[in-house]
């Protein structure tokens, strides 16, 4: 690896930021950085090598998000539903490119926590979200609406075990917002020397 190589990965792991759907400008990704990104995911480390990723790729992302904004209606009393709420899942993917289901599929190894899996998924999708940047692509990964409710489980087909990790907007967008963190880093970590 070459000299600048630390260089570059850390321009691109602090340059990653959320970039919500709507402020996407509803320009297109190739189909084929998609899967150059789903690559990238692919490299996630294993405990086991259980590679327990699963994407599921929306190139029309309305198609999508009217079925999530259906799941919420049929799943919320007349009391609860909310017209507002409803159409923010609906139009949400409006201004994307492509919308991908990030999913943790349980391993059979009984050794392997289900954490272990779900924090090797999660690092999948973080070397998608780096890809993305690196890419110049906007993205933004969420777990609102009926994420992480039964019903989409059901939706995906997917055993009791198995977790919906988010749903990853990808998209291009004019503006880049600014990174906060708020706790500074010495208190998030304790040296022994
Ligand atoms: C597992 C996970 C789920 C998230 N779900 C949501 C969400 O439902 N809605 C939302 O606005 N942001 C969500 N985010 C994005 C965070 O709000 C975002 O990462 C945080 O504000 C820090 O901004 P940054 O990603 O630009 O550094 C989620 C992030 C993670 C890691």
């Amino acid at each position: 690896m070459s000299d600048n190589t630390f260089s570059t990965i850390s321009t691109i792991i602090k340059n990653r930021r959320t970039i919500k759907p709507f402020i996407m400008n509803g320009s297109k990704i190739p189909d084929e950085q998609i899967t150059e990104l789903l690559e990238l995911a692919d490299w996630a480390p294993t405990h086991g090598l259980t590679e327990p990723w699963r994407f599921t790729v929306y190139a029309n992302p309305s198609q999508f998000c009217h079925a999530h904004a259906e799941m919420y209606k049929a799943n919320t009393d007349d009391d609860g539903f909310a017209q507002g709420v409803y159409d923010n899942l609906a139009q949400q993917g409006d201004k994307a490119s492509h919308v991908i289901i990030a999913v943790m599929q349980r391993g059979n190894l009984p050794k392997i926590p289900a954490f272990e899996e779900m924090a090797a998924t999660a690092c999948a999708v973080q070397n998608l979200l780096l890809g993305a940047t690196a890419l110049n692509l906007a993205s933004y990964w969420g777990t609102g609406g009926m994420i992480l409710k039964p019903a989409m489980k059901a939706f995906l087909n997917l055993r009791d075990e198995d977790e919906v990790m988010g749903v990853l907007y990808l998209g291009y967008a004019d503006e880049q917002p600014k990174g906060i963190r708020g706790v500074p880093l010495e208190l998030k970590v304790n040296w022994i020397k």
